[in-house]
């Protein structure tokens, strides 16, 4: 039995976590998705303790089910003190990125989770600065949202055209659809979530 599906909370017609106190903002077949789906993508590669860095931790409880359930390592970044998170600072500043190389000390990212600001320009820029560092996944949160014109879905596309262009299948995306929802447990929309991008090394 995966350890994440036996400890989600019973499903409902909802379909969001975000009222659960121990669970973070997602829609839930998202989060459900996405973790059993990580927990045998390590487990299959042999990869016991990967390391997780989220980028935008908001009430930082990511951290539980990395660390606690699955039992990886986890660095969080954030801007917001009262989020406590283990790098505080705007992650666009060059020497937020610098503290995160000095925690690593040399150790690859195996799950880089971007989900800090929210826009076009804000996840291109996360993005840029800290890919380098991933080892298997790359995710981009929240990769459509249709209250903004200046969109991450757009950076998601951008990314997915520029695979095409470069005609090698170095990696591969996955998305993950469900419902979102609000505080007010109204569902609000149906569409993509979670988009995953695995890298694959390339034998020359
Ligand atoms: C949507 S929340 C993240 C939710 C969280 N990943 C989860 O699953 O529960 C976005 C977070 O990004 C942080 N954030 C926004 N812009 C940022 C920036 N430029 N640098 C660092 N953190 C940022 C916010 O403070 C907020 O905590």
């Amino acid at each position: 039995m995966s350890k994440v599906r036996s400890l989600m909370p019973a499903w409902n017609h909802v379909g969001s976590t975000i009222n659960y106190p121990t669970m973070p903002s997602q829609s839930m077949g998202e989060w459900q998705a996405y973790l059993e789906f990580i927990e045998t993508y390590f487990r299959n590669r042999g990869i016991k303790k990967p390391l997780i860095v989220e980028i935008g931790i908001g009430r930082g409880r990511q951290k539980l089910f990395y660390e606690d359930i699955l039992g990886y390592d986890h660095i969080g970044i954030d801007h917001k003190r009262p989020r406590k998170p283990d790098i505080r600072g705007n992650s666009r500043d060059p020497a937020t990125l610098n503290k995160l190389k000095n925690k690593l000390n040399g150790r690859e990212v195996n799950l880089l989770y971007i989900d800090g600001r929210h826009t076009y320009s804000g996840v291109k820029a996360d993005y840029k600065l800290y890919s380098p560092l991933a080892k298997n996944i790359i995710v981009i949160h929240d990769i459509v949202f249709k209250d903004h014109e200046d969109t991450v879905g757009e950076f998601w596309e951008e990314l997915i055209c520029q695979a095409k262009k470069r005609k090698i299948q170095d990696r591969t995306f996955i998305v993950l659809i469900g419902f979102y929802t609000k505080r007010d447990k109204k569902v609000k929309s149906f569409g993509p979530g979670v988009g995953l991008i695995l890298l694959e090394e390339m034998s020359s």
